[in-house]
């Protein structure tokens, strides 16, 4: 067995190595950013720092970097604090009026039907009636009640017969593209996919999360 000490002495080399690239990152990087005009914080000399696309190959490397910037920002003190938090702010408005957008674009997933998510849950609630799923397999067609969505994603990950499986809210919003709004599935690492989750999951704030909770 190896003698405990050893491990210590790694890790505290391990810390003090962060410390120190921190430092260099705040010397470095501190009054370098700047936010431009839509939104993206660049870093003058070295490119994107946050990225417009949220499904950018996120490779080790590339996270590495991020959150050291982020880090060289944090500690490059309270007024770089204050940018980042409203760049941050910033962009996730923006990323919720985007995901509005979309719950009200009828032509989401490339569909053409003329229905987008707000025909039937109007606000993100409902409309009160029911929607048809078309026969599949000898079975249906079924007339199913159109759920309010004020709370719905605070239910998930849970159980959908579609699926026969546990799926996130993100993969039950393509669901209802695929199903009714008559849209392809939007790729789950876009940045589609995820405005719309945050809209719908945004549609749940401050109600308590019960993963799994069924509506009986
Ligand atoms: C034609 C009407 C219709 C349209 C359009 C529609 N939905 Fe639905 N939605 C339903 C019905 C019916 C259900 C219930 C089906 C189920 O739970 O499996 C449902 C369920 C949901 C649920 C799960 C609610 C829960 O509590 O489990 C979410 C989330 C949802 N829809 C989001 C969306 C989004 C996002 C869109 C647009 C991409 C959309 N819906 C478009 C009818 C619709």
């Amino acid at each position: 067995m190896k003698p405990r000490t050893s491990m210590k002495t790694k890790v505290y080399i391990s810390v003090l190595a962060v410390c120190l690239s921190l430092l260099t990152f705040t010397l470095v990087f501190a009054d370098k950013a700047a936010i431009t005009e839509n939104g993206l914080v660049l870093l003058k000399d070295d490119g994107t720092w946050i990225a417009t696309e949220a499904n950018l190959p996120l490779d080790g490397p590339t996270a590495m970097k991020n959150i050291d910037k982020a880090m060289g920002m944090m500690m490059g003190g309270p007024e770089d604090m204050k940018m980042m938090q409203e760049m941050i702010m910033k962009r996730h408005a923006e990323v919720l009026a985007k995901g509005e957008k979309l719950f009200n674009d009828p032509k989401l997933g490339g569909a053409s039907k003329g229905i987008s998510c707000a025909s039937c849950h109007p606000q993100g609630g409902t409309t009160g009636g029911k929607a048809e799923i078309p026969k599949m397999h000898g079975y249906g067609p079924f007339q199913i009640p159109i759920p309010s969505l004020i709370g719905a994603a605070a239910s998930f990950p849970k159980f959908k017969a579609p699926n026969a499986d546990i799926i996130t809210i993100s993969q039950m919003n393509n669901n209802c593209t695929a199903m009714f709004v008559g849209g392809k599935r939007l790729s789950l690492n876009g940045e589609e996919s995820h405005a719309l989750t945050l809209y719908v999951t945004n549609l749940s704030k401050g109600k308590q999360i019960e993963p799994g909770k069924m509506e009986m």
